[in-house]
């Protein structure tokens, strides 16, 4: 078979992407959360059709699921792609499901197709975070980033990542065999839908991902007195809902460039907001609300949340309350290596398909993955720029496009990586259970 006519298989693509969307939990959309009975039959679902492409699959200590073929080289490298296969609630078919459906086609395509450097193909667990808990973890357990204390780290419900990972036949008790050995990977590569508008308003199928950004998850605690909504003064109240309600304005003024100058990228959204008791007649005595701030790095987020916490004890203070403010997770902003965005270039040049380079404003395992070693992505459009939501959808043109994009990709990265000296240490792979 030629370079360049070598094809994934577009309809069983869509086809397939058809079939694990069906995987969900009642309600509209997708709801996929990590670690759900949903996301274990997604996963098995998914490991039957990279068995069908040839590919030795396992599932890792955290749930990763993982099918990997050696490549013929003495010498050679890992490749590997894939995305997560958990959803938030109400989700569309595409986000994470796309990436890893894709990738098993690229696998399947490529099954007779001889490559010098190893393949694995993964479907990583909980990147999400949708329980409340951590997100992107199955990817930093891969890059040796869990810490064995962020696995008692609780979901809304009060249940631990640990128990969660046990209950979905994990074993996090072996949290340190999920590590890859970063040496061995040659680069990791992420199809993703874009979840933004300017691919699909700048009419452009390929988007090729230079940066991701940086996010920070983050959530105020507020304290007050429960008591008679009918009796108590409105100046004696301690109503921790109220303090919530300027709580959310805080965090959204956090990325308003006319109170902070610094914050022409930045993003701040509260998505939820749970009170005590609950009970239209009573005042409320304890508030949550999520605060999620996304800018290039870091360092601005970290400026941005001192800002927040001078605020939230402003609005204490007014409001006779306690609040505290903790932080769920902090991801580094993830620059892609050169070396695969120029794969990306040359696979989508090879296939005539303009380009547009793109900063990521969404999370991705990418960035975990970034710790080990190179990674690129890639983005098609998605329509309207919706995501994270039932009406999330790309053009089944765009999604085979993409997949191709994919393929051709891998394929130069094959003939483009350097061989490593010792072949030996590629026996370390991650000692999961099949
Ligand atoms: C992941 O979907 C994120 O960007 O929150
Ligand atoms: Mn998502
Ligand atoms: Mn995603």
């Amino acid at each position: 078979m030629d370079f360049d006519t070598i094809t994934i298989d577009g309809s069983r693509l869509l086809a397939r992407l058809d079939e694990l969307s069906k995987i969900s939990a009642p309600g509209v959309g997708v709801t996929r959360l990590a670690y759900s009975s949903q996301d274990i039959e997604a996963r098995k679902l998914l490991g039957t059709w990279m068995k069908d492409a040839g590919l030795t699959t396992i599932t890792d200590p955290v749930t990763n699921l993982i099918g990997t073929r050696s490549g013929t080289g003495l010498c050679r490298k890992i490749i590997a792609t894939g995305s997560h296969t958990d959803s938030v609630v109400n989700a569309g078919a595409l986000d994470g499901a796309y990436g890893i459906v894709a990738a098993i086609e690229v696998a399947a395509a490529l099954r007779e197709r001889e490559l010098t450097h190893d393949l694995k193909i993964v479907g990583f667990s909980n990147e999400e975070g949708a329980r409340g808990s951590a997100g992107t973890f199955g990817s930093l357990a891969i890059a040796g980033q869990i810490e064995p204390g962020d696995l008692e780290s609780v979901d809304v419900e009060g249940m631990s990542i640990a128990k969660r990972i046990q209950n979905a036949h994990g074993s996090p008790e072996h949290l340190k065999d999920a590590v890859w050995e970063d040496e061995i990977l040659g680069g990791f590569i992420e199809l993703h839908v874009e979840q933004g508008p300017i691919l699909s308003v700048a009419e452009i199928q390929i988007g090729v991902v230079e940066a991701i950004t940086a996010q920070g998850q983050f959530e105020v605690e507020i304290t007050g007195t429960a008591n008679h909504a009918g009796t108590t003064p409105m100046s004696a109240r301690s109503d921790a809902l109220v303090a919530a309600a300027h709580a959310i304005l805080a965090i959204e003024s956090l990325a308003n460039p006319s109170s902070d100058p610094q914050a022409t990228v930045r993003v701040a959204t509260t998505g939820r907001i749970t009170s005590e008791p609950g009970v239209r007649n009573v005042i409320s005595n304890r508030a949550v609300v999520t605060a999620d701030i996304r800018d290039t790095d870091v360092t601005k987020i970290k400026r941005a949340t001192q800002k927040l916490a001078s605020k939230l004890s402003a609005i204490a203070k007014e409001t006779h309350t306690e609040i505290t403010l903790r932080q769920v997770q902090l991801l580094d902003g993830t620059r892609c290596a050169t070396e695969i965005v120029a794969a990306i270039d040359y696979a989508s040049n090879l296939l005539g398909k303009a380009t547009l380079r793109m900063v990521s404003g969404a999370s991705h395992d990418s960035q975990s993955i970034a710790k080990i070693g190179p990674v690129g992505m890639i983005f098609v459009p998605s329509i309207d720029g919706l995501s994270h939501s039932p009406k999330e959808s790309t053009l089944p043109e765009d999604l085979i496009a993409g997949a191709q994009v994919l393929l051709h990709t891998i394929l130069r990265l094959d003939t483009s990586l350097g061989c490593r000296d010792n072949p030996q240490t590629k026996q370390k792979w991650i000692r999961g259970k099949t």
